[in-house]
């Protein structure tokens, strides 16, 4: 069942809460693929009903021409979602009416790397986020580990809030050459598409260096040399951080999780990926 305004989800959501029924909410912007439908399983493992949401929110993109480029395939997507219980498709101006003024910051995680090059995207982002919690109710919402620092935003800004929603993350998945799979991918052209998964490869070629006790810096700066050999740029960062504050590591420290993570684009479409060191 396709729910276009807050009204509709909220009256469905109420029968179902009458019911004694959890929520579970699968946030999207759309141009779903297998790693948006493991998600959506796992929702449904947990729920009793399952809200996937699919909105392309203008406010978490600080490049128009991103905004106007990022693929949208409704009706594919609506079809790919024929077991959930409600799918949330709402209008830009529902979900922000004329006098909307509200936005929710985040310090300090928000800054380092993505923050540092997409000025306001995490802002947007919690804000929508934090919106369609309170729209929908949900008890349990499923985010992918892909966005690593978007997940850490959000369990930070859930908890720093009091929002009674309990976060559950899930693995990225991965096309058989490595590859995260992502949405951003369809707009890789044939050439590059080849090459993409270079990106995951020398993320794990670096991560082994560093656990073999090559000294973090160099090892960087090695991975970075590796992505502009084939092609990558420009590299907005390939950085090794404690994994849940995001602080950068200078060495590694025992008990401490690093986790590596990078963004650079291919061809002009910027690719971000993440792994555990
Ligand atoms: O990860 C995404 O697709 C988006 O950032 C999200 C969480 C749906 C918010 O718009």
């Amino acid at each position: 069942m396709i729910l276009r305004d807050s009204a509709a989800l909220r009256s469905r959501v109420t029968e179902w809460k009458k019911t004694g029924a959890s929520i579970g909410l699968v946030p999207t912007m759309g141009a779903l693929h297998e790693g948006h439908l493991s998600l959506v399983r796992a929702a449904q493992a947990e729920c009793a009903r399952v809200i996937v949401s699919i909105f392309v929110n203008p406010t978490q993109f600080n490049n128009a021409h991103d905004l106007a480029n990022y693929p949208r395939s409704e009706a594919a997507d609506v079809a790919l979602l024929a077991g959930v219980d409600g799918i949330f498709i709402p209008t830009v101006e529902a979900m922000y009416p004329e006098g909307y003024s509200t936005s929710v910051q985040v310090s300090g995680l928000t800054d380092r790397l993505e923050g540092a090059h997409r000025p306001g995207h995490f802002s947007g982002m919690a804000t929508v986020v934090t919106k369609l919690f309170g729209m929908s109710g949900a008890d349990r919402a499923y985010f992918g580990e892909k966005d690593w620092q978007q997940l850490q935003i959000i369990r930070r800004f859930t908890q720093d809030l009091n929002l009674p929603v309990s976060i559950t993350s899930c693995p990225t998945l991965r096309e058989a050459d490595g590859l995260a799979l992502s949405s951003r991918n369809r707009r890789l052209p044939e050439a590059a598409r080849l090459r993409a998964p270079r990106l995951h490869a020398i993320m794990q070629e670096t991560a082994w260096a560093i656990r073999a006790g090559r000294p973090i810096a160099a090892a960087l700066t090695a991975g970075e040399a590796d992505l502009e050999a084939v092609g990558f740029g420009p590299i907005d960062y390939l950085a090794c951080c404690d994994a849940q504050t995001l602080m950068p590591a200078r060495e590694m420290t025992p008990g401490q999780t690093l986790r590596l993570l990078a963004a650079a684009a291919l061809d002009s479409v910027r690719l971000i990926d993440n792994i555990v060191i």
